[in-house]
């Protein structure tokens, strides 16, 4: 579940001298500190978040961004007086005079419910003998739960091509309702392409802070649209999935695999300039797919889910599609994938198994245009698995049941 760069034996060990922390605003090490250059005037301020991502059962991340160079925390407790601190430690040093924030707070107790909140001193001024703090900002106090590794079911909402348009995050999700869910699973496509910070703090991370992630857990996998533009290699340090780029997690009687599609064109198509390489990436994925489905959690599980962007059918015969269905189609079929969960194709639909091509159900969410766009509701019981499929209008448009 840890899956930023600190070994998580290190931050077990900072968990525990966390109350030793020294609160003094100002650091001085040196008879030399005085020589610092003039500090810059900056306000310090919040720009996104907090939004949760990978929540496990005795963990959970938790992500912002502040406008300064900070050194950050999370204070949390099982009430709203909060009472303990975690913060991120890498390599001996405590992440700081950063502003793309992670903390990983680790050692919580399965299925219970915990108050956070997010705070980050400003750095106004590091030189190498003297630090010089400057404004502390906080948000205000949220919950969350850790997973409950005993629970029957799990519920969660789909979303994808969203293809930036913020507004479709509020729009969608509201659509569930007051129905209970564990998480949101961006399948995809929310960006047409990569520019800079901004787009992901507008685009994405503040309508889903505001619509759902203080509270709830999301996970994302990339589209074919994620790949490209300039800020395509910069994307992955904004978001923490339960093991990199393309994973599995488990929960309930769920055992869900993310696959990372790639391009929908070939590597060497002129418009990639020579600079992807998707096909080695999909080979590796089928490898390591293999491997999940092999696992005595994922055979052992009432229901193998795969959520990825582009399916292994009905998306035409583009390079992505063909080779997702030659590498992936057979292993789903193998090892007895009960339910593929797709975007891509701009076209909603509910496509069940056919003899002869695919063993298993394809759920194809639809967008990024009003009228086309879909929230996909996943519900799974010991008795079955339920899927969900509404317009934007709220009119439910597909349905799948898995007994
Ligand atoms: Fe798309």
């Amino acid at each position: 579940m840890s899956t930023s760069n600190t070994p998580p034996g290190n931050r077990r060990e900072f968990l525990g001298t966390l109350t030793k922390l020294t609160a003094l605003s100002t650091i001085g090490f040196s008879p030399f500190a005085g020589l610092a250059a003039p500090l810059k005037k900056q306000t310090n301020s919040l720009s996104a978040g907090p939004y949760l991502q990978a929540v496990g059962p005795t963990s959970m991340s938790i992500r912002w961004i502040t406008a300064a160079p900070s050194y950050s925390w999370v204070e949390f407790g099982e009430t709203a007086e909060l009472g303990q601190k975690a913060h991120a430690v890498t390599d001996g040093l405590v992440d700081a005079y950063n502003r793309v924030q992670e903390v990983l707070v680790e050692e919580l107790i399965p299925g219970k419910t915990y108050f956070y909140r997010i705070v980050s001193k400003e750095i106004m001024d590091f030189q190498p003998y003297k630090l010089v703090y400057g404004e502390t900002i906080q948000s205000e106090v949220y919950t969350l739960a850790t997973v409950n590794p005993m629970a029957t079911e799990l519920n969660w909402l789909v979303l994808n091509d969203i293809h930036d348009r913020p507004d479709s995050f509020n729009e969608l999700v509201q659509l569930n309702g007051a129905d209970p869910y564990d998480f949101v699973f961006l399948n995809g496509d929310m960006f047409d392409h990569q520019t800079d910070e901004q787009q992901i703090i507008d685009h994405l991370l503040t309508p889903c802070t505001n619509t759902f992630a203080t509270k709830k857990p999301f996970l994302f996998v990339r589209g074919n649209h994620e790949t490209r533009g300039k800020y395509a290699r910069q994307l992955k340090d904004y978001f923490t999935n339960p093991g990199g780029q393309f994973f599995s997690f488990e929960g309930g009687p769920v055992f869900a695999i993310a696959l990372d599609t790639g391009e929908d064109k070939p590597d060497n198509a002129e418009v990639y300039a020579g600079i992807v390489d998707f096909d080695q990436y999909r080979r590796r994925q089928a490898v390591w797919l293999e491997k999940q489905l092999q696992s005595k959690a994922a055979r052992k599980a009432k229901y193998r889910v795969v959520m990825m962007h582009i399916p292994t059918f009905y998306s035409g015969d583009w390079h992505g599609t063909m080779h997702c269905r030659e590498l992936f189609s057979p292993l789903f079929d193998k090892y007895k994938v009960d339910l593929v969960i797709s975007g891509h194709t701009h076209k909603y639909g509910v496509h069940p198994p056919v003899e002869g091509q695919h063993n298993y159900p394809i759920i194809i969410g639809g967008g990024p245009k009003e009228g086309k766009r879909t929230l996909i509701k996943v519900k799974a019981t010991q008795k079955e698995l339920n899927v969900w499929m509404l317009n934007d209008d709220g009119t439910e448009v597909g349905r799948y049941i898995i007994s």
